[in-house]
């Protein structure tokens, strides 16, 4: 069974990838809301929540964890492939294969949380991989919060996504990597501050894309369970706006402690 773990309700991106593609797959969902956000914290904090998280996925049944958050991606994936006898898939990986793959002028754009930016991950990968390519990484960190709180289509965050892509925009960048599970609820806003030709790349998207094969072979009888560390109602009314889905959502703060 596919375990997906996120900071918080971040990991519902690729649940909506999922529902568009395979929608009787068969899951767990573990969102950390206890202590969310990841992504101002230190690598060490990371690898402790990370850890304690997958864990619990096991114990519901995980044999295989799609690691939905970036900020986790970025710090920690080494050392859940070290900890754990299992398969991870990242969100890292699959979206730097798009990205190559996409970019005319391999002027790629990053953006994310600050810990994702500062690990500098994307700039190793994708230049490891073509070194030609010239990558651009800003952190926007803002845009977790207005996204949480359905700021979407507001001035005040278009505002603040033009702050953020100034330097992007005068890189002339032609990839744009949304390295950050909430900034795809953002796409319409980023795509219209930075034109038509920038292609606006999903981490979410192409985690279920790429291994989609993969995907496709394990149970699909609609068997999705839904856990988190804190506040079940919040995460509830937030998996209903954003993916229309209504399902039960269960605490384990009893286990997963703040
Ligand atoms: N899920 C995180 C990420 O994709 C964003 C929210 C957080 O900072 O925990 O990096």
């Amino acid at each position: 069974m596919l375990g997906i773990f996120d900071s918080g309700v971040g990991g519902l991106t690729v649940v909506k990838e999922l529902q568009k593609r395979i929608p009787n797959l068969d899951f767990v969902y573990f969102g950390d809301t206890a202590r969310s956000p990841y992504g101002t914290k230190s690598q060490d904090t990371i690898f402790r929540y990370a850890e304690e998280s997958v864990q619990f996925l096991i114990t519901q049944g995980a044999t295989v964890i799609a690691i939905a958050c970036n900020t986790v991606s970025a710090i920690a994936l080494d050392y859940l492939r070290k900890k754990f006898k299992l398969s991870f898939l990242d969100v890292i990986n699959p979206i730097v294969n798009t990205a190559l793959k996409s970019s005319q002028h391999k002027k790629i754009g990053v953006i994310g949380t600050s810990t994702t930016i500062r690990s500098k991950i994307y700039n190793t990968i994708l230049t490891q991989r073509d070194s030609h390519a010239t990558i651009f990484e800003i952190s926007a960190p803002l845009l977790v919060p207005l996204v949480e709180e359905g700021f979407i289509n507001r001035s005040e965050t278009r505002r603040i996504i033009k702050y953020y892509l100034r330097p992007l925009k005068l890189a002339h960048i032609d990839t744009l990597i949304l390295a950050c599970t909430h900034y795809p609820f953002l796409t319409k806003a980023i795509h219209s501050i930075m034109g038509k030709q920038v292609k606006i790349l999903n981490p979410s998207e192409s985690l279920v894309v790429e291994n989609l094969a993969f995907l496709k072979t394990l149970d699909q009888n609609n068997d999705q369970k839904f856990y988190v560390s804190d506040d079940p109602d919040k995460f509830r009314k937030t998996m209903f706006q954003w993916l229309r889905k209504s399902a039960q959502v269960q605490n384990i703060s009893a286990i997963i402690k703040n």
